[in-house]
C-alpha cells in the first residue's frame, strides 16, 4: 500500500501518540474553514462597536474558545493562562464562574470569575481578547458586563483582580475601566480593586 492509497485516519495513527491529538484538530480546522468557505458562511471580523454578549461554553463551542489562546503572541500570551487550562481548573472549583465572550456572532475571547458569596469575594481570574479582536473596545464591554453580574451578587462591595508588570501588562486597561491598585500581591502580581457600584469613567 502507497502512502497515498491509506486514510488519513490510517496516517494520524502512524505519528507518534502525542501528536495524534493536535493533528486531528488541525485537521478538523481546515474542514471547519473549507466547510464554511464552501458555504459562504465564514465569518467576517467584528469591527469596533459590535456588540458583546457573555455566553456559557458548549460542547460544540468549547474547542474553538480554547483555539482563541493560540492567537495570543508573546509578551502578552504570558500574561494569561490557556483557556483550556482555565477548564481544566474550572472542573474542580465550584466557584468558578465562566463566559465565552462574542462580538456579534464572532467568539472573541474568554473570563472565568471566582465567584465566592459566602466570604464574599468577587475576582476575575482569567480573562482574554483574542489577537485579531483586541483594541476593539471588546474587553471593555466583556469586563462592564461581567461588573453587571457581579453587582447581582451577595454583599458585592469590590471586584479584585490582579495582574503582571511590565511589557504587554494590562494594567493600564484594569485603570481606564476605574480599577486602581489595593496595595495586596498575589505570589508576584500586583492586585487591583474595583469599587462598586460602577460608575464609568
Ligand atoms: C487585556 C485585554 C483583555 C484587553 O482587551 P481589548 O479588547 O484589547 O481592550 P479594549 O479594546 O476593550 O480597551 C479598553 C481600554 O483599555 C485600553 N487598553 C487596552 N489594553 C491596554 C494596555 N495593555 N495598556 C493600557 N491601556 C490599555 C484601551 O486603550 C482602551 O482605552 P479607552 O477605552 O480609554 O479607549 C487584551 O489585551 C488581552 O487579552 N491581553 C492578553 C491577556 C491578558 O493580559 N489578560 C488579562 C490577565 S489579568
Amino acid at each position: 500500500m502507497t502512502r497515498t492509497d491509506k486514510s488519513l485516519e490510517e496516517l494520524v495513527r502512524e505519528l507518534p501518540p502525542e501528536l495524534h491529538g493536535p493533528v486531528r484538530d488541525a485537521i478538523e480546522l481546515l474542514l471547519d474553514r473549507h466547510a464554511r468557505r464552501t458555504a459562504g458562511t465564514e465569518q467576517t471580523e467584528p469591527p469596533a462597536g459590535t456588540a458583546v454578549s457573555l455566553r456559557q461554553v458548549t460542547g460544540e463551542t468549547v474547542r474553538a474558545i480554547c483555539r482563541l489562546s493560540d492567537t495570543l503572541v508573546p509578551p502578552k500570551r504570558y500574561m494569561v493562562a490557556p483557556n483550556a487550562a482555565s477548564f481544566a481548573q474550572a472542573l474542580f472549583e465550584p466557584k468558578a464562574w465562566y463566559r465565552a465572550i462574542y462580538a456579534g456572532e464572532t467568539p472573541v475571547g474568554f473570563l472565568m470569575l471566582y465567584d465566592d458569596p459566602d466570604e464574599p469575594n468577587y475576582f476575575l481570574w482569567r480573562l482574554m481578547i483574542a489577537t485579531p479582536h483586541q483594541g476593539k473596545g471588546f474587553g471593555r464591554q466583556a469586563v462592564e458586563q461581567l461588573i453587571e453580574y457581579v453587582q447581582t451578587r451577595p454583599g458585592a462591595a469590590q471586584l479584585l483582580v490582579s495582574c503582571e508588570e511590565g511589557p504587554g501588562s494590562p494594567e493600564g486597561f484594569y485603570e481606564a475601566l476605574g480599577f486602581r491598585r489595593n496595595g495586596k500581591m498575589y505570589d508576584d502580581e500586583v492586585g487591583l480593586a474595583l469599587q462598586l457600584p460602577y460608575r464609568p469613567e
